[in-house]
């Protein structure tokens, strides 16, 4: 071997972890170890093994599971299985879905060795797809996705390797950093794209018509059904299909929804034909999924089905020079488009920007600088084209609190929030700006303060 292959073990019984290590070490692979399909899943995505040993029975994601997905993923990983005793047919199933060979336990040394040898010759690394790379940067050239930041390259690169696939992918990031049009990127980068892309606000309306919105109804489904309708489903039939605010879905439609991602089919409302489905699935959201799994309001089978990639955007705050670039970007876009001769922003204005905590994200800054494009009266924006909140905070009207001596630190925290938020009248987000700090942190603290309960 020219270099060491690196080998995913997926095997629920940590006891055998340390063996697993030891043993294939010592042959001269990189070793990791999962403890199930799921975390086997995550450390594909970021590893890249050469080589996966999955074990057959394993909670949360079996074996065969994990095989379904991998095959989904549309990424080429040669697998063995390793079966119980009893397990034939699911070893047969195994076979079907791809995988190389299957073992049963307890695993014979020797044969493994000679197995992963046979594997090892064969082991292409393959290089990233080249021709997606390519029609990535084609798409960034029409001004979209723009991003150099290293957690944005790395969004990039994902995007990359799994625009291809037809796996579910979540997309998580605070609002405005650019969930939808990475969706409609990886749909653009996909074999499907000449097909629909359909995108669907989960939190937009009364469950009953979203039901009807995502499945659609026949005719008299229902009160004011005066016609059939195809839902989005449908519409997005062969292509792509973006669920926006997953987790404000209600838990009794998730359940729905979960069996037509399962039997991929739909059935319209009041209707009995079903409809065929073969439609890409993304799911964006601007909370921490995984917590809204723990808190019952996102079901974890419905999680597991629809993660089979993230995607996590950085909050813009944290993208450094993408900033710059962006802000040149919306320039140019906004000077072409108000045919104004605008061609930049001077320093003064651009580190204000950069100062900027930028709690609505790059949504916020495009608003920014095309506000700012309107106003400004010559060839460069200045920081007076900016608004209110890139001032210096110091002149702004009003505003002092007195503090008596004795106050602790948390109570003065607590009193420049609360007067900052009336200041603001009641705008959170503006108080934010004004406090230096997120939104979401503002709010963490508000919460924390009425988990107090002494007010
Ligand atoms: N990396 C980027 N490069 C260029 N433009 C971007 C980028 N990210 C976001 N934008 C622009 O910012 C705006 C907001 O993006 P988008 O609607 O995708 O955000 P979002 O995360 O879906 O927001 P929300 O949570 O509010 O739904 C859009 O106009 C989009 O074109
Ligand atoms: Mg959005």
């Amino acid at each position: 071997m020219a270099h060491e292959n690196r080998i995913l073990v997926a095997e629920d019984d940590v006891q055998t972890h340390d063996d697993w290590r030891e043993t294939l070490a010592g042959w001269g692979y990189s070793v990791q170890v999962a403890r199930d399909g799921v975390e086997a899943l995550e450390l594909i995505n970021e590893k890249r093994p050469h080589i996966l040993l999955a074990d057959l029975r394993m909670p949360r994601k079996d074996g065969l599971e994990l095989l379904r997905d991998i095959r989904e993923m549309g990424i080429y990983l040669p697998t063995i299985i390793i079966s119980g005793q009893g397990d034939v047919p699911e070893a047969v199933e195994a076979i079907k879905l791809g995988a190389v060979d299957y073992l049963r336990k307890p695993v014979d040394p020797p044969h493994l060795r000679q197995m992963l040898r046979n594997l090892a010759e064969n082991v292409v690394i393959r290089d990233e797809n080249l021709s997606l790379r390519r029609r990535l940067a084609e798409v960034g050239e029409l001004g979209h996705l723009v991003g150099r930041s290293p957690a944005m390259r790395k969004v990039l690169a994902t995007i990359e390797r799994i625009a291809d696939a037809s796996a579910s992918v979540v997309i998580i990031g605070e609002s405005g950093t650019g969930k939808e049009l990475v969706a409609r990127t990886i749909h653009q980068l996909s074999s499907r794209r000449a097909n629909p892309y359909v995108g669907v606000n989960c939190a937009a309306m009364p469950e009953t018509l979203m039901e009807s919105e995502l499945f659609g109804h026949e005719r008299g489904a229902f009160t004011g059904a005066d016609r059939r309708r195809e839902g989005c489903f449908e519409a997005a039939n062969s292509g792509t299909l973006l669920l926006d605010e997953i987790t404000e879905m209600k838990v009794e439609l998730q359940a729905k929804l979960l069996r037509v991602l399962e039997e991929q089919r739909v059935r319209r409302l009041g209707g009995n034909a079903e409809v065929p489905l073969d439609v890409r699935v993304l799911a964006a959201s601007n909370r921490d999924v995984a917590q809204a799994v723990r808190e019952g309001k996102l079901r974890e089978d419905l999680y597991y089905r629809l993660n089979v990639f993230t995607i996590e955007l950085p909050p813009l705050r944290e993208r450094g020079d993408d900033l710059a670039v962006l802000v040149q970007n919306f320039v140019q876009h906004y000077a072409a488009r108000n045919n104004r001769g605008i061609v930049g922003i001077d320093d003064e204005a651009l580190s204000a920007l950069q100062a900027h905590p930028w709690p609505g994200n790059v949504r916020q800054l495009r608003n920014v600088i095309e506000r700012a494009s309107v106003i400004s009266q010559g060839r460069v924006i200045r920081r007076l084209d900016l608004p209110q909140e890139f001032q210096s905070i110091s002149n702004v009207e009003g505003g002092y609190i007195k503090l008596r001596i004795g106050t602790t630190l948390e109570e003065m925290e607590k009193e420049l929030i609360t007067r900052t938020i009336e200041f603001s009248d009641g705008n959170k987000t503006r108080a934010a700006q004004f406090l230096g700090v997120s939104t979401k942190t503002l709010y963490n603290k508000l919460e924390r303060y009425r988990g107090h309960g002494d007010n």
